[in-house]
């Protein structure tokens, strides 16, 4: 098949490979021209294990090929992904300007049958004022198809390659039996297509991600609960997930979930819902909680310090999570604001998202070319992000290099009986 996805970011360029892997033509489309001249040149421009090479397999094999040109992938393709930004207007909810803007250019310069497909997340109805855009533009014949995209950032190959589930709104037995067809190769052990009206479909991605940031606050209130009881979370989260009803993921505490997602979907599920006269109100106990959660760990420090005045931090880990350079929402953003603010000086380390962070702090902070220099001459070591590589360090060499021994484990990683045995002073979240 020949499918065009309009916007080359971590979903539209991930689904893009994917999709030419499985052996259809694919066009992706960028108005930013820097990405694509990078692109053309086989560079990605965002880190995501597994993704270079799959772009460049497919670039060479001819399968995939980058553009600004949108006519013309409209023109080449049968099937139109839209895959751009829904940032966080400036009400809380999601901006469409990029995909209203995308369905109206795909319109002008339709010929025939065309199935466009929304795949960046967008609040029910969406699908029917892209319906009325290209409508208003066009005498051509369209469907157009809700297909929210569930990837994870870190794993999102994998998880498109082999999704949970597959989610297609359609109305239109046309479009649906051809998104059917172009998702079968993708579920071929067995994980649902789930074929549903366009606003379920909507609502589907939403209250996914909702539900998963309501998991984290919830388990970050029972380790607010389990410091003050005395209790442990880790075995606490251990029985809990160990609850079929429950299951184990998604339940660990930390320092408040971040991203380009979880905030802006709850914001915008909260806003677009009571838009409808509905106050959602766990959603916003659970923003209020997760705000208070970035906050915890620069708390915990100032506790332990009485002032942060003239202090050293090292911060580990700035990404919102492992396997990405992304920096969007980052919990690590508030905690270095916070550091800074109280007076601290911060020196900071991440694998992946050093040129994200510098865009971010400019010269505020020092930056580390490695784990282990940031750490040099620190009071304290705060880790963020729990990057493979900060899971088993050498603790005699981070010893040595610190002014003092004192660890702030924002992820659970450490072991506390090893560490206080290491002679560190040491704190982490519930325990
Ligand atoms: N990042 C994720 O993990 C993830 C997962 C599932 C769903 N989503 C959703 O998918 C959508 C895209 O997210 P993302 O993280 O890939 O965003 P992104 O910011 O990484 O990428 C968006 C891309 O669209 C391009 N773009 C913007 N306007 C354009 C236009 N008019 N024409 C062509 N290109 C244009 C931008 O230049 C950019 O490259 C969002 O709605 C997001 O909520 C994201």
């Amino acid at each position: 098949m020949r499918l065009a996805v309009v916007g080359t970011g971590y979903v539209g360029l991930v689904a893009g490979a994917c999709f030419a892997e499985h052996g259809h033509d694919v066009v992706c489309v960028d108005n930013n021209e820097a990405k694509v001249r990078l692109l053309r040149r086989g560079r990605i421009p965002l880190y995501e294990p597994g993704l270079e090479e799959l772009v460049r397999r497919n670039r060479a094999e001819k399968r995939l090929t980058f553009t600004t040109n949108l006519p013309a992938a409209v023109r080449q393709s049968a099937v139109i992904f839209i895959a751009v930004g829904t940032p966080q207007g400036e009400d809380g909810s999601a901006d469409l300007d990029q995909v209203l803007g995308v369905a109206r250019d795909v319109a002008r310069t339709m010929s025939g049958y065309k199935v466009i497909v929304n795949k960046s997340t967008v609040p029910v109805g969406t699908a029917g004022r892209v319906r009325e855009i290209v409508r208003r533009e066009t005498t051509s014949p369209f469907s157009v198809v809700s297909n929210p995209e569930f990837l994870k950032q870190g794993a999102a190959v994998d998880d498109f390659m082999k999704p949970d589930r597959v989610v297609i709104g359609a109305e239109d037995p046309r479009a649906r039996e051809l998104m059917t067809t172009l998702y079968a190769p993708f579920t071929r052990t067995g994980a649902p297509v789930l074929v549903m009206d366009c606003a379920s479909a909507e609502l589907c991605k939403y209250a996914a991600n909702a539900m998963l940031a309501a998991r984290i606050s919830f388990m970050n209130e029972v380790a607010r609960v389990s410091e003050l009881v005395g209790a442990d979370v880790d075995q606490v989260r251990r029985a809990l997930g160990a609850d079929r009803r429950i299951g184990p993921a998604f339940l660990f505490p930390g320092v408040g979930y971040g991203g380009s997602c979880f905030p802006k979907d709850v914001k915008a599920l909260l806003t677009s819902s009571a838009a409808k006269g509905y106050d959602f109100r766990i959603l916003r106990a659970v923003e209020e909680v997760n705000e208070a959660q970035k906050r915890w760990l620069v708390l915990k420090m100032q506790d332990h310090f009485g002032s942060l005045k003239g202090r050293t931090i090292a911060v580990w880990g700035l990404a919102f999570k492992p396997k990405t350079d992304d920096m969007r929402e980052a919990p690590a953003m508030a905690i270095i604001e916070g550091l800074l603010g109280a007076g601290a000086r911060v020196q900071a380390y991440d694998p992946e998202a050093m040129a994200a962070a510098r865009r971010v702090f400019g010269d505020r902070i020092t930056y580390a070319r490695r784990g282990y220099e940031a750490l040099s001459g620190a009071d304290a070591l705060a880790l963020v992000t729990e990057w493979h590589e900060f899971r088993e360090p050498d603790f005699a060499k981070m010893r040595r290099l610190m002014r003092s021994p004192v660890v702030f484990d924002g992820r659970n990683v450490y072991n506390r009986d090893q560490m206080k045995a290491l002679g560190f002073e040491y704190f982490s979240v519930g325990r």
